[in-house]
């Protein structure tokens, strides 16, 4: 099997490090990656992470996504411009209440999480549809499919990537493309720091005391507790993607994490859209304390079958 160029942004921390890195050291040599970051400075971390591979099937290069000539001389750059996989990962979160956010604020995180795809296809799609091959892998969330309190704006941005993917899907089938979209739950990156220490500092002063409580004493709360229970690594979410561009016939959509599941399930079980809601509401206004409850209990069930792991068990025993 000829080996395949494989483009992907947003390589300084997180998803994007974990996947170029996995994928350069296949064993069976199959990637050349170009791991691509907008500030060459952060690179050292990738570089160290990469080692024997760096320079021969890893290569780092600059790209922001917020920035069309960057993309184009990124690309210009690659022999023949020929990308068979490109991972669209590089992304930002806001959360809050929109009272506090402003709209340039907001405009950063469109600008990145849709725009930012929407450039990359602009140059990379034509040669694709040229060769008639290409697959497009695109790290969505599952809040691309279901909205989150104090999430409104980045769950707007992974929705408008959705949809836009799901049109696009039709017209890639026509020319042969492959379109996934991975869709993880939390996953402890450096994301989920900068979220949370942008929401510890921001300045609630624009909305009401009770809304400003319910971010601090609810959703700040439970925050970190979300993401101990139910959260990801970026290396099992790389290992998924790895997984979705080698099938012979990769899905539209892919879930990485299959505790968040139930959650996802409920905006397909009710065509109306209020079952999400109403157990969304309940859960976080009346039943708070079976909700932390339960994530504890989630948090101790993984720590257990970790441990067994590590005993060299399977978690079963
Ligand atoms: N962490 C989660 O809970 C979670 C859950 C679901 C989906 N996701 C998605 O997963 C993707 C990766 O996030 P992560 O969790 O790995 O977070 P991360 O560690 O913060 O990585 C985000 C990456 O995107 C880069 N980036 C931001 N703006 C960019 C731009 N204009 N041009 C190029 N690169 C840019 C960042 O670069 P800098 O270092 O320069 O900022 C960083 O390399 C994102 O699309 C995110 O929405 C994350």
């Amino acid at each position: 099997m000829a080996r395949k160029n494989v483009l992907i942004t947003g390589c300084s921390s997180g998803i994007g490090m974990a996947l170029a890195v996995k994928m350069a050291k296949d064993e069976q040599e199959r990637f050349k990656v170009y791991a691509t970051m907008r500030n060459l400075a952060k690179k050292d971390p990738l570089e160290e992470a990469a080692g024997h591979s760096l320079g021969k099937t890893l290569e780092i290069k600059q790209l922001d996504v917020c920035d069309e000539q960057s993309i184009k001389t990124c690309v210009n750059s690659i022999p023949d411009r020929r990308i068979d996989v490109l991972v669209s990962n590089a992304g930002m979160g806001l959360i809050g209440p929109i009272e506090c956010q402003t709209i340039d604020e907001m405009k950063t995180v469109m600008d990145t999480n849709f725009f930012g795809l929407v450039r990359l296809l602009k140059e990379i799609l034509p040669d694709m549809k040229k060769r008639k091959s290409g697959h497009i892998v695109i790290i969505s969330s599952v809040m691309g499919i279901q909205g989150i309190l104090f999430n409104d704006v980045y769950a707007a941005s992974k929705f408008a990537v959705e949809g836009f993917c799901e049109s696009l899907a039709i017209q890639a089938l026509k020319f042969k493309l492959q379109l996934s979209l991975i869709e993880p739950g939390p996953v402890v990156t450096e994301f989920e720091r900068k979220v949370f220490e942008d929401g510890m500092k921001m300045d609630l002063s624009a909305a009401d005391e009770e809304t400003a409580d319910m971010f601090t004493n609810i959703y700040l709360k439970n925050y970190k507790q979300i993401f101990q229970s139910l959260g990801q690594s970026a290396e099992e979410v790389a290992e998924h993607t790895v997984k979705i561009i080698l099938a012979e016939n990769p899905p539209f959509r892919h879930q990485t994490n299959t505790l968040y599941t139930p959650m996802t399930t409920l905006k397909y079980a009710d065509p109306n859209g209020d079952l999400p809601i109403d157990i969304f509401y309940k859960m976080v206004f009346h039943h708070d304390k079976i909700f932390s409850a339960s994530l504890n209990f989630i948090k101790l069930l993984r720590w257990r079958s970790r441990k067994s792991f590590d005993l060299g068990k399977s978690s079963s025993q």
